[in-house]
């Protein structure tokens, strides 16, 4: 009887992107600027950083399992702390929710290519992981529900998704809604929400409070606090009070909390984190199309770039590294064709197209031919 079940020998740890200091020694660089995980170009929330500060001295004392931030999140939000659930970023709640509500027979059903953190939980279940494929890079939501089977018990959205940057609209989520049944969970992953909101289109989540949804965000995106791993979701009452007697007892932790509670409070970074943004995505959007790129219309982060072909990609990313930029190929999502690159300071945006303007792809030819010699 072999150690591991065959779901998890067939799994392959995640690989974490290159990381500045990596790239600056391999490449002898003095500048790098990572353009790879959708991270905050501007930083941490300096109020979060101020509080974290303040709280060292007392790391000491275990943490309360996150109380004061799901009431502070439920002041916020017009909500009871009782539909309010808090963990080690919003992978650590799908984690959670993963292990609370699927059963071996169960089935997963999301798109193609979804948010690798959300294969690799529901994948490493060992339970079936079914997905429907892309229209034009947007989920197709008929197809998915056309795709609900009995066994099917949760449903997987992001919106912003990652990694192709696009959304579905109110109607668009309606109009799929009346086709799920009320046992089966949706999760709708909003990770990109603050950067989406503002377009009409959007359906911000909080105004669907159904029995079986549940909605997550978090605060490393917008917030800039990737590092410490702090997310939070909201639902039924009964749906948190069962992830409550799942998630570790402790997290999130108690510097991750604080922060949580101090970020909420960053009007002015948040805003200035959301125009530069959107300076950025217009103009990474609008320039790499000039330079006869397909990019994919974001309302996130990030833009995600189709190439011709995986060794396009290939030879574009390790050309953009030796460049100093760090952006991501799509790989691991299962899209090695396309690239995804994360907005950056105005610096980096700009730095990022006089660098892919230098970039001769047709040379592709010969680094495949070089790289298969
Ligand atoms: C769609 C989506 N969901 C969730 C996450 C994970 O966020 P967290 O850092 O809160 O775990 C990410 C991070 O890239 C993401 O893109």
């Amino acid at each position: 009887m072999p150690l591991v079940p065959p779901y998890i020998e067939s799994l392959r740890p995640y690989e974490p992107g290159r990381s500045i200091d990596e790239v600056k020694k391999a490449y002898n660089l003095d500048h790098v600027a990572k353009l790879a995980s959708n991270e905050n170009p501007l930083g941490p929330s300096p109020r979060a950083v101020a509080e974290i500060r303040k709280h060292l001295d007392g790391l000491n004392f275990y943490p309360n399992g996150g109380l004061d931030l799901r009431v502070r999140l439920a002041a916020e939000f017009d909500l009871k702390v009782d539909n309010v659930i808090v963990g080690s970023g919003s992978d650590g709640i799908m984690s959670n929710i993963i292990r609370t509500f699927l059963c071996d027979d169960d089935e997963v059903l999301t798109t193609e290519s979804a948010f690798i953190g959300f294969q690799v939980l529901a994948r490493s279940r060992g339970v079936a992981y079914r997905t429907v494929p892309y229209q034009k890079w947007h989920y197709d939501l008929e197809a998915l529900a056309a795709a609900i089977t009995e066994k099917t018990k949760i449903i997987y959205l992001a919106n912003p998704n990652n990694p192709t940057g696009t959304i579905f609209s109110k109607q668009e989520f309606d109009r799929f809604y009346k086709h799920v049944p009320e046992r089966v969970l949706i999760i709708l992953d909003e990770a990109y929400f603050e950067y989406a909101q503002d377009n009409h289109r959007y359906p911000d989540s909080m105004h669907y409070r159904y029995d079986n949804v549940i909605t997550l965000r978090t605060y490393s995106k917008i917030y800039g606090l990737a590092g410490v791993r702090v997310g939070y979701g909201f639902a039924h009452e009964e749906l948190i009070m069962n992830l409550m007697k799942v998630k570790l007892t402790f997290e999130p932790s108690s510097l991750a909390q604080v922060a949580g509670v101090a970020a909420l409070d960053d009007h002015e970074f948040v805003h200035r984190s959301l125009e530069l943004n959107a300076r950025g995505r217009r103009l990474i959007t609008e320039g790499l199309r000039q330079l006869g790129f397909e990019v994919v219309p974001s309302e996130a982060n990030f833009v995600m770039v189709p190439l011709e072909d995986a060794a396009t990609a290939s030879f574009l990313t390790e050309e953009l590294l030796k460049r100093g930029l760090i952006v991501r190929q799509l790989g691991a999502f299962g899209i090695p064709h396309a690239i995804r690159i994360s907005t950056g300071t105005d610096e980096e945006n700009n730095r990022l197209l006089e660098a892919v303007a230098s970039i001769h792809l047709k040379e592709t030819e010969h680094a495949v031919s070089r790289t298969s010699r």
